[in-house]
């Protein structure tokens, strides 16, 4: 296995949107918050033998994490096909021989039912700034609904949000880390060259 150091490295060349939609607040996880959801996937043994399945896959850096780390196949779905041509660069740039397709669906009813055990993981818009507080909501239940663990970051102060819904989805948080990262001014409501936009990462298992 890659050092998480190693897999940040590897996922560096992951390039990010090119022309960024705020109302989907598109934005690239940074390789590092990336590498260390995905290296908690593996110690966690929910990549190996499994179907990955990135919701809201933006240029793909969370669903290439899991193809670089052992998954049997990825699924990135996203609802904007320009990113999903970037996403396939991405895959011959890092180099993966996983199977990764790329779906153009609305992951919130996402047409996916596998036979296979399906491992979710996401960074979905969180509705703060565009006054749909909780937009993640209705990804989480597209995990409840094909998953059986995911692996979900949200805006800081989410703990309560995620832990009713999971209890009313048949879920269980096993895990809750926090985390920040700095993201550089893309758009033009932007007032400072970058923000620190502060995270909270929770592994979840559906029954
Ligand atoms: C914060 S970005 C994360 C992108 C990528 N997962 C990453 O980690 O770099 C959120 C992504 O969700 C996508 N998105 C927003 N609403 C969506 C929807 N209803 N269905 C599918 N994708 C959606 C956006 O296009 C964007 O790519």
């Amino acid at each position: 296995m890659s050092t998480k150091r190693q897999l940040a490295q590897q996922l560096g060349v992951v390039v990010g949107f090119d022309d960024p939609q705020a109302a989907l607040e598109q934005y690239r996880t940074p390789p590092a918050v990336a590498s260390h959801l995905i290296h908690l996937a593996d110690l966690n043994d929910d990549l190996d033998g499994r179907t990955v399945v990135d919701l809201g896959c933006g240029t793909g850096m969370l669903a290439l994490g899991g193809a670089l780390r052992g998954a049997t196949r990825v699924i990135g779905v996203d609802i904007d096909p320009g990113p999903l041509e970037t996403a396939r660069e991405n895959r011959r740039r890092v180099g993966t021989k996983t199977a990764v397709s790329w779906l153009r669906a609305d992951a919130t009813q996402v047409p996916l039912c596998p036979d296979e055990p399906v491992t979710a993981v996401m960074n979905p818009p969180f509705g703060a700034q565009t006054g749909n507080e909780h937009a993640d909501r209705a990804f989480l239940g597209t995990a409840a609904d094909i998953a059986d663990v995911s692996y979900s970051i949200h805006n800081e102060g989410s703990v309560d949000f995620v832990e009713a819904f999971a209890e009313d989805n048949d879920g269980t948080v096993t895990a809750a880390y926090q985390s920040s990262f700095d993201l550089p001014r893309q758009f033009e409501f932007h007032d400072a060259d970058s923000r620190t936009i502060d995270i909270e990462l929770f592994r979840i298992e559906w029954a």
